[in-house]
């Protein structure tokens, strides 16, 4: 019997969807091996910690997180001398043999590639003590061939590829995620099939780039050829991220207008709205590329709901340069648009460029972008008043439990009250219909109407 049977542990996941999916492996994988999964580390007996270092920020608190469990003590009845606790993830890659030094109480590090090791590391810690650290350059296996915990049981990713090879010069992911790899076509399209036979309705395909899908196999199979063989499926939901503007295809695009059940929705990253800028990130495209993408993604599907994601204050950038992204983020008038501040990444091309904006003045340039994200979103959800569009049922409010949660096909949150006689655990992983009366930048609201 694994030395895991019986053990208690809780899962901190924080970053992008890859480790969202990874924690979901981990879950899976503990569980196998007998392990219990708790929500709080007060009754777990192993902490582990699925990271990310995007952004300085994320980084920092993180380590103060991890550093601030050892005063936490065991749970009652622990056979333990101690709580085991494990980093993975991007900063377990990035930082590998030099996080036991600084921080002591950690018992296993392992990377982005090697998350089916963590048992064994685990066990080998449990019963030797001791720091056991993993971390692998480079891996040929995909995290999907593992058991997997999904969140919900009507939701699922599913990797198609892994890394990145874009090198964007502010992004630290090409370098703890290692070089892009795809999956073969046939398998995605399996593993499709075996989770909408499980009861699966949504399935998210992950990769950072979709859109360079294939590169790396025999016969270059297209993005847009996974798109298709997985929308066969069946599954009701079929949604993507992430895109790259620059290898995004007038036939993927073609396919807002062909595939019923791909989402109408789509997040194509623009960073800035300056060719300037652009170029300095290396992100190979320019401004009126990108809104030429948007006309054609309007022209497919006028329904689409986009979203993006901005760095406000790379190094250099200046009012014009500002003023070009504001300007474009008001032409496209975004559903969700994700706001960062450039945060320098040690080792990244853009963490040696000459980044002498003040502070405050990044800071204003942010703030006013975030205004005009909200009234954008605001104006955006009024076109759905009045509409009744289909829900898929997540659970109930955390302010209200008789009011549902749930996600519209432009992925635009829901909420209805729940019909007296109904609740919200036998709705969840439903679709159900709702007239949507009010529209605010965040969620539409409106009720359920029943056929
Ligand atoms: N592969 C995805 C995004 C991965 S990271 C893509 O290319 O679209 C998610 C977002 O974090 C990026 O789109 C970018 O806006 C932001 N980001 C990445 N590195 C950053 C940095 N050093 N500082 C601030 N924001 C950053
Ligand atoms: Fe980072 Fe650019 Fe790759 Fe996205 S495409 S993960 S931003 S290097
Ligand atoms: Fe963060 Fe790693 Fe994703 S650095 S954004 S968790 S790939």
């Amino acid at each position: 019997m694994s030395n895991l049977s019986q053990k208690t542990f809780c899962l901190y996941t924080y970053g992008c969807q890859m480790n969202e999916h990874d924690s979901e492996r981990i879950a899976g994988m503990l569980e196998s091996h007998g392990a219990v999964q708790v929500d709080s580390v007060e009754d777990a007996e192993i902490a582990v910690f699925v990271t990310c270092c995007i952004r300085e920020a994320a980084d920092v608190r993180l380590m103060g997180q991890v550093a601030s469990i050892k005063n936490i003590p065991l749970p009652e009845g622990s056979a333990l001398a101690k709580r085991m606790v494990c980093i993975g993830g991007c900063i377990g890659q990035r930082d590998g043999d030099e996080l036991p030094a600084k921080l002591p109480h950690v018992d296993v590090v392992f990377g982005t590639q090697n998350i089916e090791k963590l048992p064994f590391l685990l066990e080998a810690a449990m019963s030797q003590g001791g720091h056991h650290v993993e971390i692998l350059e480079k891996s040929d296996t995909f995290s999907t061939d593992l058991p997997s915990k999904r969140e919900h049981p009507w939701s699922a990713w599913l990797p198609i590829t892994v890394g990145c090879n874009n090198f964007c010069t502010y992004c630290i992911v090409p370098y703890v995620r290692g070089r892009e790899r795809s999956r073969a076509i046939e398998d995605i399209a399996a593993e499709a099939a075996g989770l909408v036979a499980d009861g699966v309705k949504e399935i998210t395909l992950l990769g950072q780039n979709v859109n360079s899908y294939g590169r790396d196999l025999y016969g270059e199979p297209r993005f847009a050829d996974v798109l298709r063989a997985v929308s066969q499926t069946g599954v009701e939901r079929l949604r993507f991220a992430t895109s790259h503007p620059k290898d995004l295809t007038d036939e993927v695009i073609g396919l807002y207008a062909e595939l019923d059940n791909l989402m109408p929705s789509l997040h194509l990253p623009v960073q800035s709205g300056s060719d300037r800028i652009l170029k300095a990130m290396n992100r190979r495209y320019t401004a009126a590329h990108y809104l030429d993408l948007i006309d054609a993604v309007r022209k497919a599907n006028p329904d689409v709901a986009l979203s993006t994601d901005i760095i406000v204050g790379f190094p250099g950038e200046t009012e014009e340069d500002f003023q070009a992204t504001y300007d474009l983020v008001k032409r496209v008038g975004y559903s969700q648009v994700f706001t960062f501040i450039y945060s320098p990444r040690e080792g990244t091309p853009a963490a040696s460029m000459v980044d002498d904006t003040p502070r405050d003045v990044i800071q204003r340039r942010f703030d006013s972008l975030v205004d005009l994200v909200q009234e954008n979103a605001y104006a955006h959800n009024q076109r759905f008043v009045g509409r009744t569009l289909p829900v898929l049922v997540e659970g109930s409010s955390k302010r209200d439990e008789r009011v549902l949660v749930g996600h519209s096909p432009h992925n635009v949150t829901v909420h209805a009250p729940i019909p007296d006689g109904m609740d919200a655990a036998s709705l969840a992983g439903t679709t159900v219909a709702v007239k949507i009366d009010t529209a605010k930048a965040w969620y539409l609201s409106g009720a359920m109407v029943r056929d």
